[in-house]
């Protein structure tokens, strides 16, 4: 049975899109069956996996657990399957909220498709949404980036509250700082200024690299096409991270 891991957070623009496609990517490259479920109606992580459908399934079929693999689209990397996002999804909100079960829909959906791989991961958009809930109720580990800003550490605050308020388990979150650049003053003054009161912040950082926004010019992750880059190599250890505390739930 798949593991499920959620790239989630109440900010937009963290990176999320960026890690989900590169921390699937080196799942499929240490032979996990991989799928990387798109639910960001944007579709970049599709787009960037080459993985855009012809035809998709509609709405209705894709939050039935027995349609939601009619789906499935194989990426051009090896172990490495897509459930594209579709431009049709964007009010996803308004359907999931219309339904009986509006708050654990993905999670049933996931039993569509947790037998079929080693692990799941997803892409969701930004913000606290019905759709978020769903899928940080359904995910074993959901991976909150944080750019090493106020703002970007208040919307962590304001996800534990949501959280506590919502009953989902607060211990399967876990975040990570991104996009970090010490050349720039404001991340300086973040670092100087204290130590973050974050127990769950892992000790990897992902630095800013250019490399990693070109991806959507070359349609390939940047841990394939630049391994031996910084980014590539912190994305690992990353990935390193998540498989420890997957083995440990
Ligand atoms: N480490 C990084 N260094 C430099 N640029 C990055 C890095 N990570 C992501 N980016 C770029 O920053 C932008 C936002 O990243 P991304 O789309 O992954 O964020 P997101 O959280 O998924 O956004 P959204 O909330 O809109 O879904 C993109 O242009 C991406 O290429
Ligand atoms: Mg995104």
């Amino acid at each position: 049975m798949a593991q499920v891991i959620a790239l989630y957070s109440v900010k937009g623009g963290v990176g999320k899109t960026a890690s989900a496609v590169n921390l699937a990517a080196l799942s499929a490259l240490q032979g996990r069956k991989t799928l990387l479920w798109d639910l960001d109606p944007q579709g970049a992580a599709s787009w960037y996996l080459q993985a855009e459908p012809e035809s998709a399934p509609s709405l209705a079929q894709l939050l039935k657990a027995k349609s939601v693999a009619e789906g499935l689209r194989p990426s051009v990397h090896r172990h490495l399957t897509v459930l594209p996002a579709d431009q049709r999804y964007h009010n996803i909100e308004h359907v999931l909220a219309e339904k009986k079960d509006a708050g654990f829909r993905i999670a049933k959906v996931l039993d569509g498709l947790t037998e079929h791989f080693d692990e799941i991961w997803i892409d969701t958009p930004p913000g606290i949404t019905l759709l978020g809930d769903n899928v940080l109720r359904a995910a074993d580990l959901a991976l909150v980036p944080l750019v090493p800003t106020h703002l970007s550490e208040r919307t962590w605050f304001q996800l534990k509250a949501h959280l506590a308020e919502e009953k989902i388990k607060p211990g399967k979150l876990a975040a990570f700082l991104t996009m970090v650049d010490r050349r720039r003053a404001l991340h300086r003054e973040f670092f100087d200024e204290k130590t973050l009161d974050i127990p769950e912040l892992w000790p990897v950082e992902i630095p800013y690299a250019a490399l990693i926004e070109q991806m959507g010019d070359d349609q390939m992750p940047t841990v394939f096409k630049h391994a031996r880059h910084p980014a590539a190599q912190a994305y690992f250890q990353l990935w390193q991270r998540v498989d420890a505390a997957l083995q440990t739930r």
